[in-house]
This record gives structure tokens, sequence and C-alpha cells, in this order.
């Protein structure tokens, strides 16, 4: 996939936010009903002195689920042990990582649908009683022995619920989606970096990066960090509207967060006659893969009423037309004609 600041997928860079992430659900901003959820689930844990039951946390890249993992571990006061799906390749480097877990850990595997079905067959047991069973020998004379794990607290990750094997999925006791942030908890968000960075920002200014971050607080934190340099390199003092406006035209970020890939929805409109069309033909066309489309830019488009599933395909609306300044009735007559 391209680089592009605006999509909500993990790179380098955001590792280096690591410190900037909250740390307590009374620091995390947004996503009230997950919070207050997760909260009464730990303090019921807490009092029954009983691990907390298995979480799965599912939506698009860059909504905090990774934070969300680390926060519930630090408010278990557990430590936390991290994987992710495609990395353990074979049941013995899941039995390794299990085997490896102390009483009340929590262990986070992150796209955890990316994980093989043999490997997740190791995790049934392993969730439901705290049992590994493994084969041992060796051809011809294998036998099943089975290991008690300490109590644990599996987090689960994903970005698509929908690919978990329902066997998988039963065996989660509390199921969180996240959703996509609003400009105020963006614009909180914002401010809670520049705090946290020592760079004040003016309060137009986080609106403006709050509006142009696609819901996704680490679009935003990433956009911040961009407008930063541009405010230190002019040697201003705190971040104005001005410096964000120009950074983000340098960037070439628009008006609502969509930069060159979003390039999807006109994509549609020119190639496709604004739909409907299938997201194969979709993906093709801008070069892009179809799970890219599926995880990334497909949740916000159709959530921001640009992009429209119909049982013929993809369609364009109304809304997007004007966002990018294409006449709708005019585009409607031309495709007709041809
Ligand atoms: N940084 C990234 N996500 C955040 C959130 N939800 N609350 C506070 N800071 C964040």
């Amino acid at each position: 996939m391209k680089e592009r600041i605006v999509d909500g997928e993990e790179r380098y860079e955001d590792e280096m936010l690591d410190h900037i992430r909250p740390s307590s659900l009374k620091e995390y901003i947004g996503q009230k009903d997950a919070k207050e959820n997760i909260e009464v689930f730990i303090k019921a844990a807490k009092m029954r002195e009983e691990p907390l039951d298995h979480v799965l946390l599912y939506g698009p890249p860059g909504l905090g689920k990774t934070t969300l993992a680390f926060i519930i571990a630090n408010e278990l006061g557990s430590n936390i042990k991290t994987a992710s799906g495609p990395s353990i390749e074979k049941p013995g480097d899941l039995a390794a990582i299990l085997s490896n877990l102390e009483p009340g850990d929590v262990l986070f595997v992150d796209e955890i649908h990316r994980m093989p079905r043999i490997v997740e067959e190791i995790l049934y047991p392993a969730m439901e009683d705290f049992t590994l069973d493994i084969m041992v020998g060796s051809e011809g004379n294998t036998r099943s022995i089975k290991i008690d794990l300490p109590p644990f607290t599996l987090v689960g990750a994903t970005t698509r619920a929908g690919d978990l094997s329902s066997p998988l999925r039963d065996r989660f006791g509390i199921i969180s989606k996240l959703q996509y942030y609003s400009v105020e908890e963006l614009q909180a968000i914002v401010v809670r970096t520049s705090k946290v960075l020592g760079m004040p920002i003016d309060k137009d200014a986080a609106i403006e990066l709050a509006t142009r971050s696609r819901g996704t607080p680490r679009i935003a934190n990433r956009l911040f960090k961009r407008v930063r340099d541009f405010a230190l390199v002019e040697e201003r003092e705190s971040i104005d509207l001005e410096t964000t406006k120009k950074a983000l035209e340098r960037l070439k970020v628009d008006a609502s967060g969509l930069d060159e890939m979003d390039q999807l929805l006109r994509a549609i409109i020119e190639r496709f006659n604004g739909g409907p069309v299938g997201i194969e033909a979709v993906a093709s066309s801008i070069g892009e893969e179809v799970g890219t489309i599926l995880d990334v830019y497909e949740p916000y488009l159709l959530q921001s009423g640009f992009l429209k599933r119909t049982p013929r395909g993809r369609m364009v609306t109304p809304k997007a037309y004007e966002h990018l300044h294409i006449d709708y009735q005019n585009n409607l007559f031309q495709g007709e004609s041809e």
C-alpha cells in the first residue's frame, strides 16, 4: 500500500507516539459505551478476584484498540504480553506463548482474525478452561497431553469481526465495537497530545485538524506531529490556524481528510459512472488490495455518507459529488448518453 498520511494503518512513526498514549480509562477520550462497560467488568472481576473475561475489540484501524488493551491491563494491575495473529504460525508458537503466561496476565493478540485455524484450535481449551491440549510424540506414536495454564485474559483485536470463526468469537465474554470519533473527541485528543508534547495549539487549529482526521485518533496525532514541524520551523510559540491550514495543504490533506488515495470516490465516478460497481473492479482500477479497501477506506466512506452499498455494488452518493465539486446531474446525464 502506498504511504499516506491519512490512512489508519499503523506505521513505524506511530510507535514513537507510544508515550503519548493514555494509560488509564479516565484519560482515554471517546468510545463512551465500550469504556463504560469495560470499566464495570474490570471492577467486577477485581471484586471477585477472578481474571477479566476475554475481550474482543473490533473496528477499523487507528481507533485505539491496542491503546485500550494496554489500558485494560493497567487498570487490572496486570502485565501484558503481546503477539499478532499472523506471527503465530504454528500451534507450538502459541503453546510457547501460553505456557509463559503468569497468573492474571493479559495476552493481547492483534489481528487475531489472521491466526491460522490449527493455531486457533489450541486457543479454544486455553480460553475456556485454561488448559493446553498438545500432541506429543512422533509419527505413529502421538498422544495428547493436558497442561494447566494460569488464569489469564485474552484481549483480541481485529478490523473484521466477520472474519473470525464463530467458535473463536463465542469464547469472548466481552465484545466491543470501536466507533469513529466525533470532531469534538478528536479535538480533545489533539489538545491532549499537544499538552503531552509541550506544543500548544489554538482551539480553531485543533478543530481544523480534528475535522480532517477521518474520525481516527491515529491520523489526528500523525497530522499533529507534521503540523508541529511546520510551526517549529517557522519559530511559532503555538500552532495557529494559518500554519495548520498551510501545513495540511502542503501535505495534500483536503477538507474532510480525504487525500489522493481516497480518490476511490473519484475513480468510481469517472470510471464507473458513480456505480453500482463491484469492489474487485474498483480495487483493480486504483491498484489497491480489496482487503485494504474493505478495512481502511470503506468503513469511513460508508459512515460519512460518501458511499453506499447496494445489492448491485458500491455507489457514490450525491454528497460525494458535492464534496468533489462534480456536478451530479450533469454526470448522470453524460453517463446515460454514452
Ligand atoms: N490517543 C489516541 N487515542 C486516544 C484516545 N481515545 N484518548 C486519548 N488519547 C488518545
